[in-house]
């Protein structure tokens, strides 16, 4: 059952993927326009503000992501939460000195294997995480932050995609687990170009 905030910002959410939305070949849709290249500051903070609303009373301490597209809304629910958001860096950088957790995560769309990798200083024992993600497809970013989690002795209390492709197997690899899984916009598939949504979660 949605929200009825929830049910405002899925309607907003799946209008733009409509309008604006690209199916590429059988299984990628392209969103430039406000999430993964253009970003629209408002719908982020309405997502945002979702996230945060479903998982007010879960005892987060953290919001977790994933660089690049994962930043913006992450950012936008751990400001609605009042707490801080850590993104795992996918490329060594000068200034990543620390002691670090690190996974592996294998792109099935990109065909590449990235290790991600977040600071000792930023993640414990004592965190309750709530990791965030523009998209969910195979499921294989989620799973190194969760592994990554499991590293530190952090508890997992939830994960919130923006748009989750429902075919793929990144929702079951959640939900089997046990972990609350919120996704504002939910595709069940392609069809001629068009997306289809799922409306399971009603
Ligand atoms: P997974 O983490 O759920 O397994 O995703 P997968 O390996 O299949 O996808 C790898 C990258 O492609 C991820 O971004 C993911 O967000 C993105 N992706 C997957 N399906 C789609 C899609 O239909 N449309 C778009 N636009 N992106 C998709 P990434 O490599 O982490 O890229 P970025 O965050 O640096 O932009």
């Amino acid at each position: 059952m949605y929200s009825k905030m929830e049910v405002i910002v899925i309607k907003q959410l799946e209008e733009r993927i409509q309008s604006e939305g690209r199916v590429l070949g059988e299984d990628i849709l392209k969103v430039d326009g406000f999430l993964n290249h253009q970003v629209d500051p408002h719908l982020m903070r309405d997502m945002g503000q979702a996230f945060a609303e479903r998982f007010a009373t879960s005892g987060i301490t953290k919001v977790l992501t994933v660089e690049s597209s994962g930043i913006a809304p992450a950012l936008m629910a751990s400001l609605a939460l009042g707490v801080p958001m850590v993104f795992a860096r996918k490329h060594k950088s000068l200034t990543l000195t620390d002691d670090l957790y690190t996974a592996k995560v294998y792109s099935f769309t990109k065909q590449v294997e990235n290790q991600i990798s977040i600071s000792k200083h930023f993640l414990d024992k004592n965190d309750r995480v709530l990791i965030i993600d523009d998209f969910l497809a195979n499921g294989q970013a989620v799973t190194g932050l969760l592994e990554i989690c499991q590293r530190a002795g952090a508890s997992v209390g939830g994960v919130g995609v923006v748009i989750e492709k429902r075919f793929q197997r990144g929702h079951e690899l959640i939900v089997d687990q046990g972990i609350p899984l919120l996704a504002l916009a939910s595709i069940a598939g392609f069809e001629d170009g068009h997306v289809v949504f799922s409306h399971e979660g009603e």
